[in-house]
């Protein structure tokens, strides 16, 4: 008696135990991010407080993250692909792993800003741009197309960052563009014009802060960290002529897994990140573009339909051909 009744409160111990665990793992969301910690943390915490769904989070660089769902398939324990860069995206929806995401998220965000064929939406929006010393580069002067940085008067004027992800997803951008001959040619041209290189893009507004060069290429978000400490830092970023390829807006994005057991919970995280909230926190602490109307960017930023506007027309998606870019780059003798 006692034995059987001792039984049955274990059975229904270890029965409540299976429940509990189904519960938590169904409610465990995993994420590949190669958006940093530092940066998507604060963000992460907000939604498991508001959603009670536990998320866990593999950090790492968006090109080996988007290798690694590759050789894992559909055996992936990731439910969502959390991008920096949409050529990653671009790879991974070419092995046609992600679902297609429902209108109402893809709605949310201007065409330019999400996959043609609704597999990834982005998160929010990087722009290049020209950087420029006020003190030694008149306004008139400034150059209306990347295509002018080559001319005689920039010679070993302008700063670069060849080995930099931002660089080369410009690079394979301007393949698209223009070409791989043309490419290449600018690529030489540039370091013929003594182009100088930099590790990656915090140095180039340094070295132009501090002389060294007069032009530098970086992404827009970067001299908005030195503003943001010192208003009277003394470089200044523009944009070449509308559409010039040297205006390349790029994304950082989001796809969830076909193979996800998850997937409900996947895109609630999206429209999360979606959200005023999220995008507010985007714009105003990361410096970066909104992915949606309706969301005040940082005061030193452009509305994301002006920025729209100046970008090359160009589909993002078709960014995925990064190994031919580094050899291109290894080509011209530049890496
Ligand atoms: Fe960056």
């Amino acid at each position: 008696m006692f034995n059987n009744r001792f039984n049955l409160f274990n059975c229904s111990l270890i029965l409540l135990l299976f429940t509990l665990i189904g519960i938590v793992h169904a409610e465990t969301l995993t994420i590949y991010s190669g958006r940093s910690k530092s940066l998507v943390e604060p963000i992460i915490k907000q939604f498991e407080e508001k959603s009670g769904i536990q998320v866990e989070v593999s950090y790492g660089n968006t090109t080996q993250l988007a290798a690694a769902l590759l050789t894992e398939g559909a055996k992936s324990p990731a439910s969502l692909f959390w991008a920096q860069d949409a050529g990653a995206l671009g790879a991974v929806s070419k092995k046609a792993m992600f679902e297609k995401l429902p209108e109402s998220i893809l709605t949310k965000v201007p065409s330019g800003f999400r996959d043609a064929d609704g597999f990834w939406v982005a998160t929010s929006g990087r722009a290049r741009v020209l950087a420029y010393s006020p003190e030694r580069v008149k306004m008139e002067e400034l150059p209306q197309s990347i295509f002018d940085l080559t001319q005689p008067m920039w010679k070993g004027r302008v700063g670069w960052a060849p080995t930099n992800a931002s660089f080369q997803a410009f690079v394979t951008s301007l393949r698209v563009q223009v070409g791989e001959e043309r490419t290449e040619e600018w690529l030489r041209d540039m370091k013929a014009n003594g182009a100088k290189k930099y590790a990656k893009n915090t140095p180039i507004i340094e070295a132009l802060a501090a002389g060294e060069i007069d032009l530098g290429l970086p992404n827009h978000y970067y001299l908005l960290r030195f503003k943001s400490k010192d208003s009277n830092f003394p470089v200044e970023q523009t944009f070449f002529q509308t559409s010039d390829s040297g205006n390349l807006v790029n994304i950082a994005g989001v796809g969830v897994l076909k193979s996800s057991k998850n997937k409900e919970a996947a895109l609630k995280f999206v429209e999360f990140l979606l959200s005023a909230k999220a995008q507010q926190y985007f714009t105003s602490d990361v410096f970066e573009y909104p992915a949606i109307e309706g969301v005040t960017p940082h005061a030193n930023l452009l509305p994301l339909s002006e920025l729209l506007q100046l970008a090359p027309t160009f589909n993002l998606n078709s960014m995925d051909d990064l190994d031919g870019t580094v050899e291109l780059l290894r080509r011209a003798e530049i890496l």
